[in-house]
This record gives C-alpha cells, structure tokens and sequence, in this order.
C-alpha cells in the first residue's frame, strides 16, 4: 500500500504553557512495497510521525492517503478496520503478554479466527527460527528472540503495510542487525511496505530511501 502525507502538523496544547510544535509541515510519499528507514535526534518527532501515519494518533492539521483514500475523513471504527486489516507495529519494547506462549502471542491480533491462522502462525515461526520455541512463555526468551516474536505478532494478518519504531534499540548491536536483516528479507518477501524507524546507520542503509528527521521537519 502507498501512503502519502501532506501538510502534517502536529501541535501539544498544555494550560500555561507554550504550545510545542512536534510536526512542522510534513510532506512524503512512500510507494507500495518500498522500505523507507527514519533516522533524527531524539525528539526530532519520528514515533509521532509514524504514529498518524499509522493511524493510531491524529494530525492537528493536513491529511493522510492509504492508496488515494484520505484516512481523515473515516471514523473510529473505519480506523480500527484499516488498522486491523492492514497495518503491523513493532516497537522497541516487546510487549509480549506474559501469560501468553509464543505461538499464542502471535496470534493474538487474530484471537477471533486463531484456529484459520495457526498454519500461518507455524510458517511465520519458522521464518523467524522460532518453531522450537513455541510452547515457550516470553520470560523463557533472549531479548532477541521476545523481538522475534512481535515481529510475527506484526506480520500475522499479512499487512500490507509495516512500521517498526527502533525494534531493536534494546538489543545488542549484532542481535539487532540479525533482526533487522530478518524484517526486511520479510518485508521483500511479503511485498509489505516498511518505515522503521533508527538510529543504527546500517540499518537504514538497507532501506530503498533514507528520511531524516530534525525539529519536526524532513530535511
Ligand atoms: N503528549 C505530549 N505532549 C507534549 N509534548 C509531547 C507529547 N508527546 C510527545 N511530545 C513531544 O514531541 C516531541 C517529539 O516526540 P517523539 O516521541 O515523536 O520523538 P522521537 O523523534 O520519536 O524521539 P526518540 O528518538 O527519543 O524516540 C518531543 O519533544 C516530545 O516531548
Ligand atoms: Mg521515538
């Protein structure tokens, strides 16, 4: 799926104080099935972005288009939809439930049709190396192997469309690369549209186009 972005702007409000300007007039376009990496300082507003591209936070002003549909003008439900049928997270924290085995934890996204999804479920734990490791419950996991699992989690309802925000920022540098290697083999794999989000030069390196980030820009 394509996304495009224009005019994004987003602005925090807090009584008595000054208004902080997080997106300043975003403008980008990412083409079906391409991989855009997300490089910028700290508080540059990467997550934000990604975040509205997403559709889990609203713009204060300017639009966002999933293949030419203009997503501002759907409700929370249509949201929700797009959302579900479409879109994967990673994000730097796991977020396993820790009550919930490995091949219970990917299918989670898809509880309400698990029984359709388990030979999906058993493909994806064998493209992440993971098939020895599916009765495991996540504090029985490496870090990298917890990342492993939400990628699958991600890419369990095949999205047409993945965001990783800095999915390996609690890993090891060599862990890491192995993670990010992994997720774009899939993403090409897949035909899924990727945007992650990094602080590791390597990594954005791998992507078809780098964005860069600084005070709410792209520069
Ligand atoms: N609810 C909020 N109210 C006010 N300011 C906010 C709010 N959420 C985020 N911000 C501010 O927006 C700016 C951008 O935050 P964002 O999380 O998008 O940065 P980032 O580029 O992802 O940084 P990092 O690399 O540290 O993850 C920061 O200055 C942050 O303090
Ligand atoms: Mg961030």
């Amino acid at each position: 799926m394509k996304i495009i972005a224009k005019n994004l702007i987003k602005n925090y409000t807090k009584k008595n104080l000054p208004e902080v300007n997080v997106l300043k007039d975003i403008n980008l376009e990412i083409p079906s099935g391409s991989k855009i990496s997300l490089t910028g300082p700290s508080g540059a507003g990467k997550s934000t972005l990604i975040h509205i591209l997403g559709l889990m936070d609203k713009p204060t002003s300017g639009d966002v288009f999933i293949d030419d549909i203009r997503v501002n003008d759907y409700n929370n439900n249509q949201l929700s939809k797009m959302r579900k049928d479409n879109i994967g997270f990673v994000f730097q924290f796991h977020y396993l439930l820790s009550d919930f085995n490995v091949l219970e934890n990917i299918l989670i996204p898809v509880w309400d049709k698990k029984s359709e999804k388990i030979k999906r479920a058993d493909e994806l734990l064998d493209m992440t190396g993971l098939s020895l490791r599916k009765t495991h419950m996540p504090s029985e996991l490496s870090g990298g192997e917890q990342q492993r699992v939400a990628l699958a989690r991600a890419l369990i309802n095949n999205p047409k469309i993945l965001f990783a925000d800095e999915p390996t920022g609690n890993l090891d540098r060599k862990t890491g690369t192995m993670i990010e290697n992994l997720m774009f083999g899939l993403c090409t794999e897949l035909k899924t549209t990727l945007v992650v989000v990094t602080h590791n030069q390597d990594v954005a390196n791998l992507a078809d186009k780098q964005l860069k980030m600084v005070d709410g820009q792209i520069i």
